[in-house]
């Protein structure tokens, strides 16, 4: 009934929610053909370049491990490592690769460099993440809240506690309108998605049923939600000079004990795409810590490490998520 060939995964309104909800059967089914050790490959022959303008552990690794599982090469290009951008424009380069590849994947700042790529490319472009958009992050988040609910998904609620106007802010926006949830933009005024954003997302709740509130108030955000979700406060790209602003807008919104007691649900879970500040074991995290005197920036450890935990699910679910994109848009 799924015809997905040759398409695009961009952003998420590439799909419609029926495709993006078959894409999660598809993960579902994979996952479980792998854990029973009766996985079918079905990208033998196939070549795939992963492009990484921005560093990555999670979806390089997700895309790589995916790529092998079901029998097809991969070339990773990391940042700074190929001629795009510098000596070769995008359409050059997606050209000269659609050439070679039967499907890419692109990680980098703007939209619209994806975009470009999936013009001219000819063969089935990802995107990996830009500054506005991380939809393969979004079928994993998907998947897992899925896997922690007793509920089908148009009957799940979160808030996302942070910068909205990130990619992940644009992102769980916009797919929670798109598959019908119940969602809280919790953050101060100025980091609210952008009005354009926010718009098309109440365009789409009218014809899903989802909810969407943005709100400067986190206990009245947090309520009875089944899942709390946060994102670092400053993104790969941003300037550092961002961090004492956005420490200073968001140091109330940090996910803490309060705030999972705040929910008032006793089986709340907490998610984060990663790599989260939550310690003092990360370079920039030291910097931070030691000039602000803070322990944890957007999710103390005590949350992070807890049994409302599942972060470690969420980053497995890349995983089965690009796979099923892969398989979806290039298999046989
Ligand atoms: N969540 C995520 O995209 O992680 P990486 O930056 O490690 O790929
Ligand atoms: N908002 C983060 C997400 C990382 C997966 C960033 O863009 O750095």
């Amino acid at each position: 009934a799924f015809n997905l060939r040759h398409r695009n995964f961009l952003k998420e309104l590439d799909f419609t929610p029926k495709e993006f909800n078959h894409l999660l059967d598809l993960a579902a089914d994979l996952k479980a053909a792998k854990y029973a050790g009766i996985e079918q490959k079905r990208l033998v022959g196939k070549n795939i370049a992963l492009i990484f303008e921005k560093t990555s552990t999670r979806t390089r690794c997700a895309f790589e491990v995916a790529a092998y599982d079901q029998g097809a090469g991969v070339t990773y290009l990391d940042p700074g490592g190929s001629q795009i951008g510098h000596k070769e424009s995008m359409k050059d380069t997606a050209r000269v690769l659609g050439r070679m590849y039967d499907g890419i994947e692109y990680r980098g700042s703007k939209q619209e460099y994806v975009e470009e790529l999936g013009r001219y490319a000819g063969v089935p472009v990802w995107n990996g993440l830009t500054d506005e958009w991380h939809p393969t992050q979004m079928l994993a988040d998907m998947l897992t809240m899925r896997e922690h609910s007793d509920k089908p998904l148009h009957r799940v609620s979160f808030a996302y506690l942070g910068d909205a106007r990130n990619n992940m802010g644009n992102s769980l926006l916009i797919t929670a309108a798109m598959l019908g949830m119940d969602v809280r933009m919790v953050a101060p005024r100025e980091l609210w998605n952008h009005p354009e954003i926010v718009d098309k997302a109440k365009e789409i709740a009218v014809g899903t049923g989802a909810t969407i509130t943005h709100t400067t108030d986190v206990a009245e955000g947090v309520k009875g939600v089944d899942f709390l979700y946060t994102d670092v406060w400053v993104s790969m790209g941003e300037p550092k000079e961002v961090w004492d602003t956005r420490i200073a807008q968001l140091k109330a919104y940090q996910v803490n004990m309060d705030v999972v007691k705040a929910t008032g649900n006793p089986k709340v879970k907490f998610m984060h795409c990663l790599p989260a500040f939550h310690d003092r074991n990360t370079a920039v995290g030291r910097d931070i810590f030691d000039k602000t005197g803070m322990e944890a920036l957007e999710v103390t450890d005590e949350v992070f490490e807890s049994e409302f935990s599942i972060v470690f699910d969420e980053a497995e679910n890349r995983l089965h998520t690009i796979k099923a994109v892969m398989v979806a848009t290039l298999g046989d």
